[in-house]
């Protein structure tokens, strides 16, 4: 019975060692010590000891037993280790390889806007918004162009109905500003406006800024002081500003106010068609009958006025040739703008 026990814990001995997994493994405890296996068969064996002897053996197949179970789970654990090195070492995850998530960007039509509105509230103006359906009073009457004025035609309108339309320009914050706020005001309007019209400079979408001054003693001058100092901290130091006669109803004088060229400083190229200016924007003194028609006394209070479009000041800045690549969102070309 001895040499027996010693013959099976020897064999189960060897084929522990040899097992290479956790299944193998499994498979040589159910061999042996399962309920129909070689150590159990030894256990039945018992009854045909003599009983002086029981003790002895019964001793023995307990050491036996335990000292397999010993061996069966030092190799489990020792298998284990392997496996999990294995899969540390397949399953690695390489934490320097480049992550291809883009950041996205600010539009440049938005950082262009942002830096326009800094600027003029650095100059001491406020920002004001409004609505961009508008009725025919704030987008026309109340700015001196009443129902059969030829001004009319200067803007393509789109209509939403008989009285309402999209507004054509960010001049009717004029107006809702001037009846709700008592001078003196100075204020910019940042925002959409929409007109029928669509070529390489032209988008039925585009974004303007006005802006208005309205106080005692307002003049011209102030005008070109204010737009000489917005033109130079947007294009640069060396800017400088020119007013040609120009006509809007809404203002009397009118004018049309140019920039020495940012790309060629003034001596002629390409961006000003060897001119040296560009054209920047509209602006001039408010018209009285503006300030009639929004409730200011015009012999206290006098004002200017000025407006001018978001999306040419980001051509002109940024080089760009066709107004319709800031509404197509080709990805190629806003990341540029970062
Ligand atoms: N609203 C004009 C336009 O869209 C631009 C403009 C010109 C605004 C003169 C003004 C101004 O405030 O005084 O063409």
């Amino acid at each position: 019975m001895k040499k027996l026990i010693e013959e099976i814990v020897a064999r189960c001995s060897a084929l522990i060692n040899g097992c290479s997994s956790s299944q193998k493994l499994d498979d040589v405890r159910v061999r042996f010590l399962g309920k129909n296996g070689e150590f159990t068969g030894i256990l039945r064996g018992m009854k045909d000891v003599p009983p002086a002897e029981k003790p002895i053996i019964g001793k023995l197949i307990n050491e036996a037993r335990a000292s397999l179970e010993n061996f069966l789970k030092a190799k489990e654990s020792e298998l284990a280790k392997a496996e999990l090195e294995r899969r540390l070492a397949s399953e690695k995850i390489d934490i320097t390889l480049s992550n291809d998530t883009e950041i996205g960007s600010v539009h440049p039509l938005t950082l262009v806007k942002n830096e326009i509105v800094d600027i003029f509230i650095g100059l001491g103006f406020s920002v004001q918004d409004g609505p961009e359906i508008e009725t025919d009073f704030f987008n026309f009457q109340a700015l001196g162009i009443p129902l059969d004025h030829p001004a009319r035609d200067m803007q393509d309108s789109l209509y939403v109905s008989e009285k309402l339309l999209l507004r054509t320009q960010t001049s009717t914050m004029q107006a809702r500003t001037m009846l709700s706020t008592k001078p003196p005001i100075r204020i910019v309007c940042p925002g959409k406006v929409y007109r029928a019209d669509d070529d390489a400079s032209h988008s039925p979408l585009f974004n303007q800024v006005e802006g208005l001054v309205v106080d005692k003693n307002v003049s011209l001058s102030q005008l070109k002081g204010t737009l000489e100092m917005f033109a130079q901290r947007f294009f640069g130091k060396e800017t400088k500003v020119r007013f040609r006669p120009s006509y809007f109803p809404f203002t009397e004088p009118s004018v049309e106010v140019d920039c020495t060229c940012s790309v060629c400083g003034g001596k002629g190229c390409r961006l000003c068609k060897g001119t040296g200016w560009i054209e920047v924007l509209g602006a001039g003194v408010v018209n009285p009958v503006v300030f009639e028609n929004c409730g200011i006394d015009p012999k206290v209070y006098s004002g200017y006025a000025f407006g001018f479009g978001v999306d040419r000041m980001a051509m002109i800045k940024y080089g760009i040739p066709d107004i319709r690549l800031l509404y197509e969102n080709d990805v190629r070309f806003l990341k540029q703008y970062k």
